[in-house]
């Protein structure tokens, strides 16, 4: 049971391959001379029918007797047969097939070879189609710089915001509400408390900052916005350093311009008009809750 394994003799693949097909070829040959055999006593059978049993002996066609035809009929098969068995055989035999096959392979390869050449400019094509759907997908989520400034840029003195204009906060709010809001670290430290409905996403270099629950730290402005990377609309609220580097990366700005000058120590960078276009200006008169005259303008990077 566990003795040595027996050496059988094995037959390659071609081998096996003659062996079937002679054994065919021999199969062939044998029924051809079986159908030669049956064909030659059915000949006579039918002669003997005729001739020496009479039976149709009268019925002939064109003044020959049915067996002729009947005979001829036969051989016609016969021949067929042999054709069949040597000729077709002969040019349509295993090298034909084999020819035929290789040619179809040969057709195949071709066609690859095609599809193969075909194929980087598809994929480039496919690439370039991939990349701008993905930069729209991208550009669907519209980064917006929210900022009040003054006539003089300036935003901000000591940590605080220099004006009290209610229509303004007003704004801020309904359109940061539900949004993350990106800001630098001095800004969050210029609230009170966080902001309601809104996620506070703070830049700080200090790898320590403590902040309330809810609230993220990030290190750097490209971290800000990946983080917001599923919010349709981030806002970045300041302050000045922020907006500084945000002014080269965001698609829009909501600016409200506080039409006076003030005295500060933060400003909002200059708004280049080859860069930005402007495309909202709604001016609103100072009012009991406004102490200043002020417009709403949006900017939108060309
Ligand atoms: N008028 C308005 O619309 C408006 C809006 C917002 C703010 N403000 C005013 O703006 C003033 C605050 O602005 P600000 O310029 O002084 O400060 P800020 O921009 O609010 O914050 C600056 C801080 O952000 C962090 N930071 C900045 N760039 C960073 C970077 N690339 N990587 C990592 N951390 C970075 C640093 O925090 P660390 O020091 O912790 O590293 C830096 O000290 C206040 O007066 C405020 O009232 C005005």
């Amino acid at each position: 049971m566990f003795g040595r394994k027996k050496n059988i003799p094995e037959i390659d693949k071609e081998q096996l391959e003659l062996i079937k097909t002679a054994q065919k070829r021999i199969k062939q040959k044998k029924r051809l001379y079986a159908h030669f055999v049956v064909f030659l006593i059915g000949a006579v059978f039918l002669i003997v029918i005729n001739k020496v049993l009479k039976i149709g002996e009268s019925f002939t066609i064109f003044e020959v007797d049915w067996f002729v035809y009947a005979i001829l009929l036969w051989l016609f098969f016969f021949v067929y047969h042999v054709f069949n068995v040597f000729i077709t055989h002969k040019f349509m035999g295993k090298a034909w097939e084999t020819e035929q096959l290789n040619k179809l392979v040969a057709k195949q390869q071709e066609g690859i070879e095609k599809l193969k050449k075909e194929l980087p400019s598809k994929t480039q094509a496919e690439t370039e189609t991939f990349e701008n759907s993905h930069l729209e997908e991208k550009k669907k989520s519209e980064l917006t710089i929210i900022v009040a400034a003054a006539e003089n840029d300036a935003i901000g003195k000591h940590n605080k915001l220099i004006w009290h204009i209610s229509d303004d906060l007003k704004r801020f709010k309904n359109l940061t509400s539900g949004h993350h809001i990106i800001m630098g670290r001095k800004t969050f430290e210029s609230f009170p408390k966080p902001l309601p409905n809104r996620t506070h996403v703070v830049i700080s270099r200090n790898s320590n900052y403590q902040v309330p629950d809810g609230v993220a730290v990030v290190h750097s402005l490209e971290e800000a916005i990946q983080f917001c990377a599923n919010d349709p609309q981030p806002y970045i609220i300041g302050g000045g350093e922020i907006y500084k580097q945000a002014m080269l990366v965001a698609d829009t700005i909501e600016l409200t311009r506080v039409h006076h000058t003030f005295e500060a120590d933060t400003f909002f960078p200059e708004i280049d008009p080859a860069i930005w276009k402007k495309t909202h200006d709604v001016f609103h008169p100072k009012s009991d809750k406004n102490d200043f005259d002020f417009s709403f303008l949006t900017y939108k990077r060309i």
